[in-house]
């Protein structure tokens, strides 16, 4: 059973590319929308958590997850695995110690470079570095798969440089998911796109444009693959980021998800 969080489509391909054969694949934002904290689990049957790094540490919404979630009997194997941009940070010690505050144990944890996607602070690299980063991930998780099955024990000890970084970047998460610099530019239609694709229901349209709901942002990009959503000032002009899996269209397919004027 794998349980995951994804923004941009990273750790959603994570954790497929992870996923045995007829392996449960759960969204977590899908157990917030349906009340959904207790699950079945098979005697012997490995246990993930898989999601994206956010400043050094585990996303909120996972954090709370892990401490709602519940099951029928106890994990004889769990592990997690962070996407990110360079480093996993704190969210190794971070899942090991929520998971022990529920009698759980963290058997394994692996760190995956995948493209990184945080617009806000820098330019997303050209699609000929995504690709080679992409090529890389892949090897990355058959290893990391082979790795599950024999039921392997990783770890990575965190230095004291990370932990010093990690809590320097802590308390800009906290201020970059009040929303409040989320802005529309001109070319927004007001098609709802971002409002449909935000995976925590955090944008409502009002008077037909966006409005952003600080109490539930995870500050995950979903809404800035739109190239008309902005944040603060550091955005504009800059092309945005979305995994392979999400951009694939459906031929003749006219329910798209896609906004007509910001395909992305
Ligand atoms: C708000 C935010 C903070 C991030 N912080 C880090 C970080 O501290 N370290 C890192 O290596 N990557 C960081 N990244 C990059 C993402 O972890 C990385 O691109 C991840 O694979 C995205 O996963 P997703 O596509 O499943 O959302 C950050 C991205 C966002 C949006």
């Amino acid at each position: 059973m794998i349980f995951y969080f994804s923004g941009t489509g990273n750790s959603r391909h994570a954790a497929l590319s992870l996923a045995g054969e007829s392996e449960q694949i759960i969204n977590i934002t899908d157990c917030f929308r349906q009340d959904q904290f207790e699950f079945g689990i098979q005697e012997n049957e490995p246990l993930g958590f898989v999601c994206p790094v956010y400043f050094g540490a585990l996303p909120l919404i996972v954090q709370e997850f892990v401490r709602k979630v519940r099951f029928s009997s106890i994990p004889a194997y769990i592990y997690g695995v962070f996407t990110c941009g360079s480093f996993s940070f704190l969210c190794e010690e971070m899942l090991r110690s929520l998971l022990s505050e529920s009698g759980l144990k963290l058997s394994s944890a692996w760190a995956v470079r995948m493209v990184p996607n945080y617009v806000v602070m820098y330019e997303i690299v050209s699609d000929e570095e995504q690709n080679r980063i992409l090529d890389d991930a892949e090897q990355i998780l058959l290893k990391i798969r082979s790795e599950i099955t024999a039921r392997h024990a990783n770890s990575t000890e965190l230095s004291d440089e990370h932990r010093r970084i990690a809590e320097e970047m802590a308390p800009i998460y906290k201020e970059a998911v009040k929303t409040h610099k989320f802005w529309i530019d001109d070319t927004c239609i007001g098609c709802g796109t971002c409002a449909a694709r935000c995976p925590v229901g955090a944008i409502t349209m009002r008077d037909g444009y966006p409005s952003w709901n600080t109490s539930t942002c995870q500050h995950c990009m979903t809404c800035i693959r739109c190239g008309a959503v902005e944040y603060g000032a550091t955005t504009h002009g800059r092309k945005r980021y979305t995994h392979p899996d999400l951009r694939k269209k459906k031929k003749h397919d006219h329910t798209t998800e896609a906004c007509a004027a910001h395909p992305s």
